[in-house]
């Protein structure tokens, strides 16, 4: 009798755990089923293997760029169409290896003998010889993607520090 007595209350043991188990798993299931019910597999499958780039005809309507795209694209923006550099900023990142040591002749930032027959030859001349190069100086003084109020500032930076 005591041998039917344990085996019953093993069985029963086991039973509920079991059962315990059950609610368990069931529980879990529908958690992990709610997530996966929102899950389109053709929306995602059409997303990832459409073509990286597509074609725009100018007068239609922009396509709309999917958020991964708009950051990318944002990144890829070049700095230039952000703010305009300040001169000293153009000055520093361009001009500096020649005009800071006079490189080639290049007149010296703070040396206003080297300046003064340029200023006084005007800003719209020292513009033009900036921008087209004049002997050793470089068309842009190498600075391609200057804006011309981006040069002038630069330049307004020398002169300014060179009277
Ligand atoms: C590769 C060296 C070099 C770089 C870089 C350079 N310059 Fe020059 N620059 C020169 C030389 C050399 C001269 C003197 C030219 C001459 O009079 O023969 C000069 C002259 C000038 C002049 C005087 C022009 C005139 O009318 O007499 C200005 C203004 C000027 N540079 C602006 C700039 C600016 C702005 C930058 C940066 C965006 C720059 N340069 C970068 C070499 C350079």
């Amino acid at each position: 009798m005591s041998d039917d007595k344990s085996f019953y209350s093993t069985f029963f043991y086991i039973m509920g755990a079991l059962a315990v188990g059950c609610v368990i798993l069931i529980v879990l299931a529908s958690n992990i089923t709610s997530e996966v019910a929102e899950y389109k597999p053709e929306e995602v499958v059409v997303a990832n293997i459409k073509p990286v780039g597509s074609v725009y005809v100018a007068g239609e309507s922009e396509p709309e760029m999917a958020p991964t795209e708009q950051v990318a694209a944002a990144a890829a923006a070049p700095a230039a169409s952000a703010e305009p550099r300040s001169g000293e900023v153009v000055y520093n990142t361009k001009c500096m290896s020649c005009h800071s040591t006079g490189v080639a002749n290049a007149p010296k930032l703070g040396d206003a003998a080297a300046w003064a027959p340029r200023i006084a030859a005007g800003m719209d001349a020292m513009m033009a010889n900036a921008t087209n190069g004049l002997n050793a100086m470089p068309p842009k003084g190498l600075c391609m993607d200057c804006s011309n109020d981006e040069l002038m500032a630069a330049i307004e930076h020398m002169v300014s520090n060179s009277q």
